[in-house]
């Protein structure tokens, strides 16, 4: 017969078991009350693990209640237009997320009735629903024993083992050591003592609950250097017309329809060059990537006005903004 797929120097069958009742202890007990773990509801589920790709916990925990006040239900997703899913996801970025829930949001109404798939290989058939979404939810929602890796699931195991797990070994590793009787709560414990314990730099194993089955102790040197953030500098033109800012318009532009980055999408009309008798109404830091950006805002001067729409200010709420544009105009108490 055929041995399992075999990763050596692993821990035996009752250190594992160990593991899994030293983690979910700790996790019952220290958890943090994230709104998302107030429901099993898959639509829940589905939202917060997608916001919470490419994102911190705290920029999501906002964004997350709003998003689920504007549109409760997965029908509600499905029948609303673009635009306005857009809208309720401006500031968190990475755009094609929200376009992929709003097309899944579709096939769940229409090809599923409204009610969403309760395996992980049937989720993994919807737009935007990879390998780990799928997990997740699965899991978390439906109790199905099947385990994620994510970044921070990456880091628990390489450090426990002591060993460069890659692609499939960690997947396998991971599936081994989760608690099948509770897969939900022991998948979200090893994200959760990631981003809390076991954090990339200075990890705090002192208050790890599973620092004696660990092979490193926090002491496996990171892979490579990261990568260098770019420096750039941009300015952007802040027009409003009328007396009161309050009851004002705001000069808008709107990105191309075929752009590769935030397609259709609403930003302030960026400057190629500036008056440098006169000093920036405000000045601000964005990163995107791996571009730090220093972002200098203009009081009028936009030099694409044909291009351009004045939108009230008490509308900003509902448009599609870019993070940036977002950002830009909260420091300028529009929003
Ligand atoms: N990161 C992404 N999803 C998470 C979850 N459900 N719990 C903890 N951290 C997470």
């Amino acid at each position: 017969m055929k041995k399992p797929q075999s990763i050596p120097g692993l821990l035996s069958n009752s250190h594992r078991r160990r593991f899994r009742r030293s983690l979910l202890a700790w996790y019952d007990r220290h958890r943090r009350d994230l709104p998302w773990r107030a429901s099993r509801d898959p639509y829940c589920v589905w939202l917060s693990e997608i916001m919470l790709q490419q994102t911190r916990v705290a920029a999501v925990i906002e964004h997350y209640r709003n998003f689920l006040r504007r549109f409760p239900t997965v029908q509600k997703l499905a029948a609303a237009r673009e635009a306005s899913v857009l809208a309720a996801w401006s500031g968190l970025g990475y755009y094609r997320r929200a376009r992929m829930m709003h097309a899944a949001a579709k096939v769940i109404v229409r090809e599923h009735g409204g009610k969403f798939p309760a395996s992980e290989e049937k989720l993994r058939a919807l737009p935007g629903i990879g390998r780990y979404t799928a997990a997740a939810i699965a899991s978390i929602a439906f109790d199905e024993p099947v385990a994620v890796v994510d970044g921070n699931v990456e880091r628990v195991l390489q450090r426990q083992s002591g060993k460069r797990l890659a692609g499939e070994e960690l997947w396998t590793w991971a599936n081994r050591l989760l608690e099948a009787k509770r897969p939900g709560d022991f998948n979200q414990a090893m994200m959760e003592l990631g981003a809390v314990a076991c954090t990339p730099r200075a990890p705090l194993c002192l208050t790890c609950p599973v620092v004696e089955m660990c092979a490193t102790r926090g002491e496996l040197a990171s892979a490579g250097k990261p990568a260098r953030q770019k420096k750039r500098e941009i300015h952007y033109a802040l027009n409003y017309r009328n007396r009161d800012i309050r009851d004002g318009e705001v000069l808008l532009v709107q990105r191309a329809g075929d752009a590769s980055l935030m397609p259709g999408m609403w930003e302030l009309p960026e400057l190629a060059s500036t008056n440098d008798e006169r000093s920036p109404a405000f000045t601000l830091r964005h990163s995107i990537t791996v571009t730090d950006y220093t972002v200098r805002v203009w009081r009028g001067g936009a030099s694409s006005r044909e291009f351009g729409k004045w939108i009230p200010v008490e509308r900003l709420g509902k448009v599609a903004l870019t993070g940036l544009a977002r950002k830009i105009l909260r420091k300028a108490e529009m929003l």
